[in-house]
């Protein structure tokens, strides 16, 4: 059987326990990048749109390739939208939340803000403010987070396109996740 820490409330824990535990989130992380990958699938179902939300995440990472993003940024694309499957209400904050210990600060900014980005295409029929990505007009970022949403994510809803497979981006996504994450408690 698997060791197990001594105590029953961790004010009581000790250097052995600690080992213990960390040992265990040491294997937990090496299997990371399958688990993602099993996530990713259980986007290919019912969507109100032409494609299914697996098709529009394919065909988001897919234009990012084809207009020469490195793989990080590939990977990013592929998974801005993960979210939607832990917390459709906030999916921009889970995707880049689950991305930022393994990736830079500005691919981590553009998938954190892509979901209010992505707003200008239809906050208007809403009535929202479909400018309301302005206020960051100042920010580094501002203009990659408009490019991501412009080339590559708001035009992946086309039945006709044709995108790469998940299995196509599968090596890209365990390489990712088999970086050294950032500690981030
Ligand atoms: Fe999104
Ligand atoms: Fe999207």
């Amino acid at each position: 059987m698997r060791e197990k820490v001594s105590y029953t409330a961790m004010k009581f824990g000790t250097q052995r326990d600690t080992e213990i535990v960390n040992r265990h989130y040491d294997e937990q992380l090496q299997g990371f990048g399958q688990r993602v990958m099993d996530w990713m699938r259980q986007l290919d179902g019912e969507s109100p749109y032409q494609v299914t939300r697996l098709e529009h995440c394919l065909q988001t990472a897919t234009r990012a390739e084809q207009d020469g993003a490195d793989e990080e940024t590939i990977v990013c694309a592929l998974l801005h939208d993960i979210g939607d499957v832990l917390a459709p209400a906030n999916h921009s904050q889970v995707a880049a939340a689950l991305l930022a210990p393994y990736v830079s600060e500005k691919n981590h900014w553009i998938v954190r803000h892509h979901g209010l980005f992505q707003g200008y295409y239809y906050f208007h029929f809403m009535q929202q403010d479909r400018n309301a990505r302005e206020q960051f007009v100042r920010h580094r970022y501002y203009g990659a987070c408009v490019d991501f949403c412009e080339r590559w994510d708001q035009a992946s809803f086309d039945p006709d396109f044709r995108s790469q497979p998940l299995e196509y981006f599968e090596p890209k996504v365990i390489a990712l996740f088999e970086r050294e994450p950032k500690s981030m408690f």
